[in-house]
């Protein structure tokens, strides 16, 4: 018997209609449209405005264009991989509310929570499960409302982050396509230099945390930047060579959007000379934490073909990285 590896055999997304430029953003604090640009390569944002709408919303879109896409029977999904960093809710699971909605009345469903990696330990996740045989179909959606996060006083956070979702359906494969290796890493030495304080057990909800503004995301931009350059490039450059991969052999590199300059480092070290490999869309979604692969993934689609070599990439808060290696499983 051949084999069982996971292949992503589909791809849906959704991004919410409101856009966020950088010229607004020069009326809500002290920046500039060309300081935004050269320093993170972030044009605009996509913004979830309804206030009674949270992550759920925006992964039910994404999961729903799958749906549509593969004329799927939702009731055949095994199991729903809600990969988020913004959870509706701290208890209830958010994953269990979009596996309800979207009508995968026979999955189960969780959340997994790893900062802007989220995405790719829950590929990990999915194929652990697909090549083990236990389940068949497994839904990995990632999906996040920063805004709801952000404080939009703070220059140094709030022209980064968008709203969005993506998903993907992994299913096993015979034909040796699908994730072929990983290096996933992490280390708390990030704990203190991205962060939301309060609203956890260590520091719960009080008067005092929302004055001071503890329940947004805080950063210490400079040194996230210096550990995401070194660690994100390192672990790409690792699984290149660990599967013995050329740059001629990488077909396309599928990074974290966190910062244009940071995919840059990434795709040279790996001497990745063609900018058409490196997929780019930051300049239009900001940093989407849990949904920048997705996102990427739905963009560019149609340009990828059977069998190709796919480099995944990822940091984040925590800090948690890694890379992944994949071969493309289909022609859309
Ligand atoms: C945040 C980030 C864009 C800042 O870029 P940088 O080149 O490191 O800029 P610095 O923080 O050194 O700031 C340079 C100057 O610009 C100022 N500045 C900061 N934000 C600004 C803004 N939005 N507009 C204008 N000026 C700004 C700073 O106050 C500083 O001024 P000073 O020199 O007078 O002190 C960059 O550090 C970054 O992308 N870090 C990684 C963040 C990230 O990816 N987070 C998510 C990880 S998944």
């Amino acid at each position: 018997m051949s084999k069982i590896t996971a292949a992503i055999t589909a791809v849906g997304a959704y991004v919410p209609e409101d856009i966020l430029t950088n010229k607004m953003l020069e009326e809500m604090v002290d920046t500039n449209d060309e300081w935004i640009t050269t320093r993170t390569g972030i044009k605009e944002r996509h913004i979830l405005k309804d206030p009674n709408k949270g992550t759920s919303y925006l992964a039910i879109q994404a999961a729903k264009d799958i749906l549509r896409k593969t004329n799927l029977d939702p009731k055949e999904i095994d199991l729903v991989i809600m990969a988020t960093a913004t959870p509706d809710m701290p208890v209830a699971s958010t994953g269990v509310h979009v596996a309800t909605q979207i009508g995968a009345t026979n999955a189960f469903s969780y959340d997994l929570q790893a900062a802007c990696s989220s995405f790719l330990y829950g590929m990990s996740t999915a194929a652990a499960y697909i090549e083990a045989g236990r389940y068949k179909k497994v839904l990995l959606i990632g999906a996040d409302k920063m805004s709801s996060i952000i404080d939009y006083t703070d220059r140094t956070t709030c022209i980064i982050f968008g709203d969005g979702a993506g998903a993907v359906l992994m299913e096993p494969n015979t034909e040796g396509l699908g994730l072929q290796d990983e290096i996933l890493k992490s280390d708390s030495i990030g704990r203190e230099s991205l962060k939301i304080e309060a609203g956890g057990s260590l520091m719960p909800p009080t008067e005092e945390t929302v004055a001071r503004k503890l329940h947004f995301v805080q950063q210490d931009g400079k040194t996230v930047f210096k550990f995401a350059v070194s660690n994100m490039a390192g672990v790409s450059e690792q699984i290149m060579k660990r599967n013995d991969l050329s740059n001629e052999d990488v077909n396309w590199l599928v990074a974290h959007q966190a910062n244009k300059r940071i995919i840059d480092a990434t795709a040279n070290r790996m001497g990745l000379n063609d900018e058409d490999k490196v997929l780019m869309n930051i300049q239009r979604y900001g940093n989407t934490t849990s949904a920048t692969l997705p996102l990427l993934l739905s963009d560019y689609e149609k340009n990828f073909k059977k069998g190709d070599n796919l480099i995944f990439a990822s940091f984040g808060g925590g800090f948690t990285w890694g890379a992944a290696y994949l071969k493309w499983a289909y022609n859309s």
